[in-house]
Order: structure tokens, then C-alpha cells, then sequence
């Protein structure tokens, strides 16, 4: 079985990123770029992001995430804490994020150190998810191997009934990681394979290098 894609060729002609009309600072950029890909451009989820871990069988591994916040001091998402991500970040909190948005020709790539946030950050944004939301962090032993779905609706329809009327409790093994970052690329397509590419580089003194990359 075999398809070659050699003919998928597209040519990005949709901005431009220029050092002279950067922020000092990537996260003004980074907000910059958010905003404008989630008014202007119709890309689904906009806070759809990758992040990528080590693990601890010594394999890199990537998954989707949803970004929930995002502060001049970093990036937030919630996950279960005993998840293969979390048991890889305990090991080594280095970790990579990326956002590709399609519509828009831009990539952003963020290399970081994911830190679990506050608890009474994450109770707040549990609160504020849906009940089916909560009871479902509760149910999901995320990561493990289950025998079959009807394990875990069995699960759902237990705790349903437990839970009924009554608040639901964060369970203290599912939160936030705030991803602080040292190094953050912004990817914009051109045409001819030209791409802009600028990065920045968090110095000791918490000034930011900013360099141009050869696409
Ligand atoms: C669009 C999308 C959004 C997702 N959002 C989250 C999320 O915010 N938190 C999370 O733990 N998993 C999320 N997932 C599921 C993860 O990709 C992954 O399957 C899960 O976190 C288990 O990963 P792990 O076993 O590598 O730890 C999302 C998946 C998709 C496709």
C-alpha cells in the first residue's frame, strides 16, 4: 500500500513577520497572533496545541491539548497529573508546544518548563467546567488500559448517581500545567519557501534574544 504525496504543493502568500515590527517581548506577539488567527481565520480550535514530552521509555511523544490561558508568564492546560504526559513531565518538565494554524500559514513553537500550577487555580477552572466535564476527569484513570467502553459508562452511571445533587470535588490528581517559556519560534509561510522565521531566546537577564532563521 503506498500513496505518494510528492504533488501536494502549496504556495503561502497569506503575511509576512519582519524583525523591524516585532515585540521585545514573544508573548505580546504571541497574544498578537491568537487574537487575529481566532477573529480572522476560521481554524476550528484555535487554542488546539501539541505539546510533546519525553518519556520515560526514552521516546519522544506528542498529543494534542487544549491551551485554557495564557499570561505574559506562560502557557496553561489541564490534564490528568497521573497521565503518561504527567509521569513524563515529573521525570523532565522540558517540554515542547506547537500550534499550527492552517488557515492563517503560521506556526508557533514553544520550547518550555511545564510546572503544576496552584490548586486553588485548578479548583477554580473545574468548577467552571461542565458536570459531565467533572465526573468525566473522575472516571478516566486517563493513560491506562481499559477492558472495554462499557467500563467506563458503568463508571460514569456509579458516580452520576453518587454525585446527584450534590458538588463535585477536583479530584487531586487531575490539573493545571503552566508551561514557562525559554524559547519561542513564530513560523510565517511565504512564497517560494521563504518562510519568516523568528525566534526568541529567553537570556539570563529575562531579555529576550531575537534572531531571524533561515526557512
Ligand atoms: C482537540 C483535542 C483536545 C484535547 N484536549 C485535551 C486536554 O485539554 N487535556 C488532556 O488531558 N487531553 C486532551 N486531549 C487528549 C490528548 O490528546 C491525549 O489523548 C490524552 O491527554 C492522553 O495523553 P497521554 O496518554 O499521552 O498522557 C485532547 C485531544 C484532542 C484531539
Amino acid at each position: 500500500m503506498e500513496k505518494d504525496l510528492g504533488n501536494y504543493r502549496k504556495s503561502y502568500e497569506k503575511g509576512e513577520l519582519l524583525l523591524d515590527n516585532v515585540p521585545v517581548n514573544p508573548m505580546e506577539l504571541f497574544r498578537n497572533w491568537f487574537v487575529e488567527v481566532d477573529t480572522h481565520f476560521n481554524v476550528g480550535e484555535t487554542n488546539a496545541m501539541t505539546i510533546s514530552t519525553l518519556g520515560l521509555d526514552g521516546y519522544p511523544k506528542s498529543r494534542v491539548v487544549l491551551l485554557k490561558k495564557y499570561t505574559h508568564e506562560g502557557f496553561i492546560f489541564y490534564t490528568n497529573y497521573n497521565s503518561e504526559k504527567g509521569k513524563a513531565i515529573d521525570a523532565n518538565p522540558n517540554v515542547c508546544l506547537s500550534f499550527f494554524w492552517q488557515a492563517a500559514e503560521r506556526q508557533i513553537i514553544i520550547k518550555g518548563r511545564a510546572e503544576k500550577i496552584a490548586e486553588n487555580l485548578s479548583d477554580g477552572y473545574f468548577e467552571s467546567r461542565p458536570r459531565g466535564s467533572q465526573l468525566g476527569a473522575i472516571v478516566s484513570e486517563q493513560s491506562e488500559v481499559v477492558k472495554d467502553r462499557s467500563e467506563l459508562e458503568d463508571k460514569l452511571k456509579a458516580l452520576e448517581a453518587k454525585y446527584e445533587g450534590k458538588d463535585i470535588e477536583r479530584p487531586k490528581y487531575w490539573g493545571g500545567y503552566m508551561v514557562k517559556p525559554v524559547e519561542i519560534e513564530f513560523w510565517q509561510g511565504r512564497p517560494n519557501r521563504l518562510h519568516d522565521r523568528i525566534r526568541y531566546q529567553l537570556q539570563s537577564n529575562f531579555d529576550w534574544k531575537i534572531e531571524r532563521l533561515s526557512p
